[in-house]
This record gives structure tokens, C-alpha cells and sequence, in this order.
């Protein structure tokens, strides 16, 4: 048989220019963790796939438990061959990317395990031409982010961006902070080691294609902005759904609820990059004003339902209640889902409603932002009995990427009836691919030193000094979260927090 010749796709022309950073190490804190194995090495491994990654680029993994870099890269290749995108792993690509792959065990509160890993770092500046540049990705829980830091300034590993040299940048897992103090907390040991240009704090949502595609949609095109406003959009509803209970995850899960593991940051990042002004130029400071700019003009919540899965069914499978998931409290009142009605006070979203939900256990994995668009200024059809929609611009962060524009069209036949249609963009038709990984395009910015999609600290500050209140105010609330059967769309007072104003969810 003969391969079949594919035309070229004219939209993936270009794909092929990706920019290739400087070779570096990379050294991963908390490298057995789940993480550093589902996430972050599959990650790199793709990116090592595509011929992203520049040869000479080296990964060290440092965390408590004794193992040689043999078995280190043995447990890591298993996790690629799980989790890549690119998976299978590939025996030629895997060979050359294992070769820059390391192990160092130790304690992070141990000094002599810094020196341990400054003397490997430094043999690899002149084995591997990693030149002295160095990443250090915090993938810990925050508790330990104050003895790194400072374990690194200490054995002179940090080098400052003000005097020459190469560089030295950090990344920072979330959850960055519990509250508006601790974040605080965090950040002062940040900026006390670290230039907030070496910072590059996690949000993994501003990592993936359709999020960043947002800023594209708007202000590429000529057609968009001019109605994203007031005068023209109705509302504005944005879904974090999931169909996953809290998983292996329950001590960390109940100790924090949806509304700071999901909507402190993904979902604000989302409500940012939708109430932006356009930005100066596409520069990481820029983009980041502007978002900023968005979260302090959200008005303080006046509107919010916390939900908690009961016993139901999720996809045909029977689900076991929040309270009797493993690692939680059987009285729990932590939250599973969230709905807020919240609103940008500014110019050009003054009275336009923003609805929020996220939630755990609901009948779908899907992320998406629906903008609702008023309705036509004078009912010519409805005199004909005909009844309108609005017309909608649905934006799907994920599955299915794509955009889709409902309208509404005349029914053919002689009379005038009307129903909803759409036009549709699925990035996979279109380009013929899926969209990267979020960590593969994250690791890749930081190593090219861009930190547009990486939040800055006055972002989060402020996201959780408009978060906090309401969180205070759950916590003061005897009242148990109202509950919805597992495989539901969340309690029914979400459904009224959005039916008191005449609207109703979209369901996506
Ligand atoms: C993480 C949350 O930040 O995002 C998880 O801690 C959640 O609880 C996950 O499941 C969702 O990410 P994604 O990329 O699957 O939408």
C-alpha cells in the first residue's frame, strides 16, 4: 500500500517555529509526588517529543526517599508511559531525554542536601552546558516553601537578576496561600530571596490553548470587541464542571472547598481574561495590569451557594457521598460546589451580571464561558407568536476545544418560524491536533523567561482579599452546604440564584 500524500493544513503553518530556550537545570522539589509523575516529567517528555526541548536540558529530581537516578528514571518513565500526551514513549526520544535526568535525595530542611545538589548542579554546567541557569520548581505544599528558599539563598544557589550572571528563576505550585494572610505570608518569603521577575507562580489554567485563545478571540479580531460591553452583552456565565469526587485528595480537599481550589484562581483567571481592557502590548506586565485591574473592580459577594455531594451516580457509575469519601471529616460542611453572582464595576461591565459555578461530582467534565448577548432591540418576530433566544457565544476552554456562535434561523417553509442554530470551531477539525498540555506550554515559558501566563503577586493578594470575606462568612455558618446527589448540575438554590433574575444556567 502506498502512504497517502496529505495536502498541508494552511492553519498549522507556522506551528513548526516554536522558540527553544537555553539549556538549564531544572531541579524539582517534591519529586516523588504525584505531580512530578502525572504532570510535570510527562510534560517535559513531550516537549522533549516535539524537539522543544534544548538538548543539554536537565531535570533533577530531589525529594526524602533513597534512589539511584536509574530507578528515578525507570518510575518516571512508567508515569510518561501513562500519562504523556505523547505517549507511548518513543525508545530513541526517551534514551536522549533519560540522559539528562537525575535524582538527588534529601530533606529540605537539611542544608548539606544543598550542598549535595549544588555540587551535581554545577557538574552539569560543565558535563551538559546548563551554564548556571537554574529553575527550581516548588511542586511541595507551601509549608515548605520558607526552608527552601532560604536553604537556596544560603548555599549561594540564587543568583539576583541585577547583577550579571545567568539566571535564576522559581515556579510555585498552587495552592498559593489558604487566605488573603498567608498568601501574604508566602509572597514576603518570595520577594525576601527572590525578584518578582524570578517568580513564576502556577495558575496551570493560563497554560492551556483555548484560555490563551481568549485574548486572541478578542483582540485579533476586529468583530468581537466592539459588543463586549454592556450595551451589548446581557450576561456572562462561566462553568468549572467535573465529574471526579475528591479523589485521592480528601485532606487536602476538605481543608480547602471549591471556591479556593478552583475559583480563587482558574475561575478568576477566567473572569480576567473576559473583563480585560485590551493590554499595551502582549508583554507579561501589560497583561497582567489589565487582569489586575478586573479583579479590583469586582464588587464584594453579595450572591453565593456552597454545595456538597450526596450518594448518587456520576457516567453509569454509583458515587459515594463527599462525607464518606476517604480523608474527610463525616460532618464536613466544606463545599463541593460553588455558584456566585458576581459583578465587574466598572465602565464596561457596570450592571452585568457574572454567574460562577464550579463543581465536583456534576454530570460532565466540561469548562466553558457562555456570553449571553441581549436581545434584538424590538420584537418584530414575537408579534408572530414566534418566541426569541439570545443569542450566544459559547467559549469551550475544554473538551471538544472550540467556539461556537448560536443564532436564531428561519425555519424553511412558508411560515415564520424560527429555531436556534450554530457555527462552530473545534480546534481539532481545524488544526488538525490536540492542544498541547497546559504544564508543557508553562515549563516551556519559564524557561524562555516569559512570565505573561504566570500570576503576579498582586493578582492573587487581590483575588483572595475578594475571596476572604465570603469564605469567613461560610465558616461562621452552622448551617450544612445544601446538598445535590452526585451526578446532578449542583443544588437547586444555584438554579435560583440565577432564576430570580429570569435566566437560567446554559447547560453546556
Ligand atoms: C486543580 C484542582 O487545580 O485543577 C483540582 O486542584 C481540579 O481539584 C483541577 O481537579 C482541574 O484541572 P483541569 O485541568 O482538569 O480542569
Amino acid at each position: 500500500m502506498t502512504a497517502v500524500e496529505l495536502e498541508p493544513n494552511p492553519l498549522r503553518e507556522g506551528l513548526d517555529q516554536e522558540r527553544v530556550p537555553e539549556a538549564s537545570c531544572l531541579v524539582i522539589f517534591g519529586a516523588s509526588g504525584d505531580l512530578t509523575q502525572r504532570k510535570l516529567i510527562p510534560a517535559l517528555y513531550s516537549l522533549a517529543h516535539d524537539g522543544l526541548l534544548p538538548s543539554g536540558q536537565t531535570i533533577v529530581g530531589i525529594a526524602r526517599a533513597e534512589m539511584t537516578d536509574e530507578q528515578f528514571r525507570a518510575t518516571m518513565r512508567e508515569a510518561c508511559d501513562k500519562h504523556a500526551r505523547t505517549a507511548p514513549v518513543d525508545d530513541a526520544v526517551w534514551e536522549t531525554f533519560a540522559r539528562g535526568l537525575f535524582y538527588v535525595q534529601g530533606e529540605f530542611a537539611d542544608r548539606d542536601a544543598y550542598a549535595r545538589l549544588r555540587e551535581r548542579l554545577e557538574g552539569f554546567d560543565k558535563t551538559r552546558g546548563t551554564g548556571g541557569r537554574r529553575i527550581y520548581y516548588l511542586a511541595v505544599p507551601p509549608d515548605f516553601f520558607d526552608d527552601i528558599a532560604q536553604n537556596l539563598a544560603a548555599s549561594s544557589m540564587v543568583n539576583d537578576p541585577e547583577k550579571r550572571g545567568p539566571y535564576t528563576r522559581v515556579i510555585i505550585e498552587k495552592p498559593f496561600g489558604h487566605d488573603l494572610e498567608s498568601a501574604r505570608a508566602l509572597n514576603q518569603i518570595a520577594v525576601s530571596i527572590f525578584r518578582e521577575r524570578q517568580v513564576f507562580r502556577i495558575d496551570h489554567y493560563l497554560g492551556k490553548e483555548t484560555v490563551q485563545n481568549l485574548l486572541v478571540l478578542r483582540f485579533a479580531n476586529g468583530i468581537f470587541e466592539p459588543f463586549w460591553n454592556r450595551q451589548y452583552i446581557d450576561h456572562v456565565q462561566i462553568t468549572v464542571a467535573e465529574t471526579i469526587g475528591v479523589e485521592k485528595r480528601g485532606n487536602y480537599f476538605d481543608a480547602n472547598g471549591i471556591a479556593r481550589d478552583i475559583i480563587q484562581n482558574h475561575m478568576l483567571q477566567l473572569v480576567s481574561l473576559v473583563g480585560m481592557e485590551p493590554p499595551v502590548a502582549f508583554e507579561a506586565n501589560s497583561v497582567r495590569d489589565e487582569k489586575v485591574k478586573v479583579l479590583r473592580a469586582l464588587r464584594p459577594i453579595e450572591n453565593a451557594v456552597r454545595g456538597q455531594y450526596v450518594e448518587g451516580s456520576v457516567l453509569g457509575e454509583e458515587a459515594a457521598a463527599y462525607r464518606a469519601e476517604d480523608k474527610v471529616d463525616p460532618a464536613s460542611n466544606t463545599e463541593t460546589y460553588a455558584a456566585l453572582k458576581v459583578y465587574v464595576d466598572n465602565w464596561r461591565w457596570a450592571d452585568v451580571p457574572f454567574y460562577l459555578r464550579a463543581g465536583k461530582r456534576l454530570p460532565k467534565r466540561v469548562t466553558d464561558i457562555s456570553i449571553f448577548f441581549r436581545q434584538a432591540p424590538y420584537p418584530l418576530f414575537s408579534r408572530l407568536g414566534v418566541k426569541m433566544q439570545p443569542n450566544v457565544l459559547a467559549i469551550r476552554i475544554q473538551p471538544d476545544e472550540g467556539i461556537s456562535l448560536k443564532f436564531d434561523s428561519k425555519v424553511p417553509g412558508p411560515a415564520i418560524r424560527t429555531a436556534p442554530v450554530t457555527m462552530e470551531f473545534r480546534y481539532a477539525t481545524s488544526f488538525g491536533a490536540e492542544p498541547p498540555e497546559a504544564y508543557e506550554r508553562l515549563l516551556l515559558e519559564t524557561m524562555l523567561g516569559d512570565a505573561t501566563l504566570f500570576a503576579r503577586r498582586d493578582e492573587i493578594e487581590t483575588a483572595w482579599a475578594w475571596l476572604d470575606p465570603l469564605l469567613q462568612r461560610w465558616a461562621r455558618d452552622p448551617r450544612p452546604p445544601h446538598f445535590y446527589p452526585a451526578g446532578t448540575w449542583g443544588p437547586d438554590e444555584a438554579d435560583a440564584l440565577i432564576e430570580g433574575d429570569a435566566r437560567r444556567w446554559r447547560r453546556p
